[in-house]
């Protein structure tokens, strides 16, 4: 891919973000279905991962491990996954004019690797640049709970990957980050409160997709 490339402007780019059990795969499977029902050509995809390759550094990403994975590795993992996605899936589906729907995106660098891990915003922000040119997404559904509220929810599922085993102070930088973000870029960022009865969070998540695709027709 070109990285100077610029987005179609009809075929819209949606991340769905989220610290730890704030039910980020349910409510995809519930936004996929609001588009299918507006007749909106999408793909569902996801970060890391995404692609064969992604996919393999995702699971890289993920397993536990004794050796202690330094905080550039985790960080140019990311983005090496980032741009193999946005390569293969992103931009093809942009460019045939399907709207993308990814659950995390680089939003997610800069909660977990920038706020969480400490690594300087402005590395990220780089990375960023290089990797994804204009690329940026349109709108950003920010599923938000309380960090042990989402903990005991993630614990439910079994076994804790890499990021699960973190401490209580690393998820909280998540959600302040997550948070601060949302506050600097209104016009991207919806906020929406998973803490809600599933039935609520789904009518808010309707309500955001109907502004928003009223506003972009
Ligand atoms: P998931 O299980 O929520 O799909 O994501 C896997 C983990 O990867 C999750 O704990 C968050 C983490 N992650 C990062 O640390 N940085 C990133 O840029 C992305 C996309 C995910």
């Amino acid at each position: 891919m070109n990285i100077n490339e610029m987005k179609p402007e009809s075929a819209m780019f949606i991340t769905v973000e989220g610290g730890e059990g704030v039910g980020k795969s349910t409510n995809m499977a519930f936004i996929g279905e609001w588009l299918e029902r507006h007749n909106i050509p999408y793909i569902a995809t996801r970060e890391p991962g995404g692609t064969p390759l992604a996919e393999e550094i995702r699971a890289l990403l993920v397993k536990p491990r004794a050796e202690p994975v330094a905080e550039n590795t985790e960080l140019l993992l990311m983005f090496a996954a980032r741009a193999q996605h946005i390569a293969e899936v992103i931009m093809p589906a942009l460019r045939r004019g399907q709207w993308v729907l990814c659950d995390r995106f680089t939003d997610a660098t800069y909660a977990y690797q920038g706020g969480g891990r400490g690594i300087d915003r402005a590395k990220i922000a780089q990375l960023e640049n290089l990797v994804q040119g204009a690329l940026h997404p349109d709108m950003t559904l920010l599923l938000d709970i309380p960090v042990k509220q989402g903990l005991a929810r993630a614990r439910e599922r079994g076994e804790p990957d890499r990021f699960e085993r973190e401490e209580l102070f690393f998820f909280n930088a998540v959600r302040d980050c997550y948070l601060q973000r949302a506050s600097e870029e209104p016009h991207r960022y919806r906020i929406v409160d998973a803490s809600l009865p599933l039935v609520d969070v789904q009518s808010s998540l309707a309500m955001h997709l109907k502004q928003f695709l009223e506003s972009s027709a």
